[in-house]
Parts: C-alpha cells; structure tokens; sequence
C-alpha cells in the first residue's frame, strides 16, 4: 500500500490534528511581539500566518462547503490570502494593523472548535486541502524564521570536502508525471497523469555542495542569500545556527544562481521529466513510488518530515537512492528544474480553489521537485509538483546538473 492511500484511509480528523501540532509547535518557538515582525519583506508579518491556517480551513469547510455563517467576517477576509507579490510591490503595513494576539487566538480557538464537531460531514477532498495547506506552510513558516534577525550561535561540524563529482547515465524512457483522476488526493496541477519519453542524458549523482559552488563564487559570482562573510571566511547562517561553511552540505540557491552555475560548467538544470526518470525510473523500466522503492518514507531514506531543521552532507541517507543510483532526490532541499511551473494538457483548477496553481503558471515560477528538511513527507509523493519564483531566495532549494546533449 503506498503512502498516499495510507494518509488517506487514516481518519482525517486525526491527520488534521498532528498538522495542527506541528504548526503549533512553530508559532510557541516566536515571542508574542515578535510575531508582528516581516522577516522576508515580499511576505506578510509572522502574525497573519496565525491567522490564516484557520481562516483558510474556516473558509474552504465552513463557509463553503458547510454553508455555516460567518462568526468574525472581517478575520475571516484579512487572514485569507498569503502570496507573494510581484517583486517591486513590497506590503507596506504596520505592526498596528494587525489584531491583537488575543483577538486572533479566540478566532482561532472557535474555528476548531466549529470545524471540529462538524468534520464527519465535511468533503474529503477539502480537508486533505486544508491539512497539506497547513503543512505547506509549516515549512513556509520555518524559511521565514530562518530569515528572523535571532542569535545563532556558532556550531562547529567535522572538516568536510565535497564527493568527488559522478555523472550517472539515465537510459532514454517514460516518465510518467502527475496522478490520473479519482485516485488518491492531489492537487489541481497533479491532474491528469501525464507521459513524457525521455531521451537518454547523464544527471550528478549528487545536489551541488556548498564546497562547489564556493569555487563559482571565487570566479566572481555573487555568494547565496544564506552566506555570510567576516574576516576572509565563510558562514552558512542555518535556520537556528550559524556553521563555517559545511563544505558538503547542499547550497541553497535561486533557480537563476542555480542555472548559471550549471551553465558554467557547460551544464544545464534537468527538466522536471528527467527529475522524474533519475528519481523513479528504472533499469527494468517499470517506475517506482519513491526513489527507494515503495516502502512509506522514513528517516532512513532522507532528510524531510522536519526531523532537522538543517541540511545534511550531499552524501548522506544512501538507503533513499534510487534505482540509477541517484543520491537524495527526496529530501535535504528542493531540487531547481529548468521546467516552469506551468499546466498538464487537461488541467483544470479546483472551483473551490482556483487561485491555488493557475496564477503562477506566468513564466516567473519554475518547478522543484523532492523536498527539504521542512517538508512534510506526504509531499515526498512522485506526483507533487512545488514551485517558486525563479529568483526566490529565501526557500529550501538545492540543485543539481545534467549533461547538455
Ligand atoms: C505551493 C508552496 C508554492 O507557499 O506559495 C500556501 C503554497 N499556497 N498558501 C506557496 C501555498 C497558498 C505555495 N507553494
């Protein structure tokens, strides 16, 4: 049984729980005035996240599906949306227009409570909306605390150098994308199940390492978003702690670092169907689950389901290799594609949520595939496509190179 259908025949209710604890868990981390704080400028206050996970699950169940009305309607319309703007139109609100942290926790408090004696009846489909939803932003909320001005103390690691780089050969095939309807659950872009031949190319066996992409910025390209630099040397500012540049770690780049530096080396970024054909093709030719196999994700196979809050080395969690032998394609950071986020032929946007895929499908936004640390393991299925802005660069994305034929 794979781990989609597990998740889904387990009781939703209990499902939406655990999600709830675990963004709880993130917002008792952040103190009650610093919760008005804007540690990425393109997005809102920590505050308006509190808000939203349950105005979000108020407005998809309760108001429509259920038809229940509205208790608090202005909360119900301040706390509904959370995307980033265009760049150059920064939010420009202040600490003052938000509600207290009272008013939110009582909103808050009543929409479980609400929700909660009416689950039973509500559509399967939204509530699984509404609990990946929440885990979405479990991890937006952690690269948001990762750009909050804290104390990180410095934490030494073991000297480390990057592997030794190795091209692996991926045969031409099928890769087969996305998730035929009626299934499992999945969202909008996932439908309808798509197949694309691959031609044969070589792909890293590795992510790109800090240690690589060190020589790229020694060639005079500007260093990541997360590196520091005092006295000559180094510093990867984690989400809690500052390291000495791990040498072997991934480096978390924008998709258009990430493409130059690829370019560099005579290089290009894989497609997302290459993804797919190095992650879960196989010599045989028949397509895995997961990279491994089809056994449900576990800490053995990666790093992912917030077990860290920072990467591990590019070498790490060989039991999650795939069939071509293909390191870390689940997990330790999302994987940069050259493909942008754009639709499946038969795409069609959810009517109870159409703003859910189909305003990014602009040119602007190219698709990641595999996961970070933050990354809840249901979005580790082959099918989910994530996707940011190509010069985003506060997320958990990490990359890799393939052969131009
Ligand atoms: C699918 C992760 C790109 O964070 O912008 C959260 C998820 N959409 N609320 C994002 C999302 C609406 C989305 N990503």
């Amino acid at each position: 049984m794979s781990m989609t259908r597990l998740a889904q025949s387990a009781h939703p209710g209990a499902a939406l729980a655990r999600a709830r604890a675990q963004t709880d868990s993130l917002f008792a981390l952040v103190s009650r005035e610093k919760l008005y704080d804007r540690p990425i400028a393109e997005r809102h206050r920590m505050i308006f996240y509190l808000g939203h996970l349950e105005a979000f699950d108020w407005n998809l169940i309760g108001r429509r599906a259920l038809g229940i009305p509205a208790f608090h309607p202005e909360f119900d319309k301040l706390f509904a949306f959370g995307i980033d703007p265009p760049a150059g139109q920064l939010p420009q609100d202040q600490p003052s227009d938000w509600p207290s942290l009272d008013e939110v926790r009582r909103y808050n408090l009543r929409v479980r409570e609400t929700l909660d004696r009416l689950l039973e009846d509500a559509p399967r489909q939204l509530i699984h909306c509404a609990i990946e939803h929440r885990l979405m932003h479990a991890e937006t909320f952690a690269y948001i605390l990762h750009n909050e001005n804290h104390a990180r103390p410095l934490t030494a690691l073991p000297p480390s150098v990057p592997p030794a780089p190795e091209m692996i050969s991926i045969p031409a095939g099928t890769a087969t994308l996305g998730l035929p309807h009626g299934d499992s659950f999945g969202w909008d872009n996932e439908f309808p199940e798509t197949s694309v031949q691959v031609p044969a190319f070589s792909i890293a066996r590795y992510k790109v390492a800090n240690g690589d992409y060190l020589r790229f910025v020694n060639s005079g390209a500007a260093p990541p978003h997360y590196w520091t630099r005092r006295n000559g040397e180094w510093f990867y500012r984690g989400v809690f702690a500052e390291y000495p540049l791990p040498l072997d770690w991934p480096v978390y780049v924008t998709q258009s670092e990430a493409a130059a530096y690829a370019k560099s080396a005579g290089k290009s970024l894989p497609t997302e169907a290459q993804f797919h054909r190095a992650a879960y093709g196989t010599p045989a030719g028949e397509e895995r689950v997961f990279p491994w196999g089809s056994q449900p994700p576990d800490s053995r196979h990666g790093n992912f389901d917030f077990a860290r809050w920072d990467p591990l080395p590019v070498t790490a969690n060989p039991a999650g290799d795939s069939a071509f032998g293909v390191s870390q394609l689940a997990g330790n950071g999302w994987e940069w594609t050259s493909t942008p986020f754009s639709p499946f032929s038969g795409f069609e946007p959810f009517p109870f949520y159409p703003g859910y895929s189909a305003p990014f499908f602009d040119g602007d936004h190219f698709v990641v595939k595999g996961g970070a640390p933050r990354t809840a393991a249901c979005f580790l299925r082959r099918s989910f496509r994530n996707w940011y802005r190509q010069s985003y660069p506060y997320v958990h994305a990490t990359f890799r190179c393939v052969d131009v034929q």
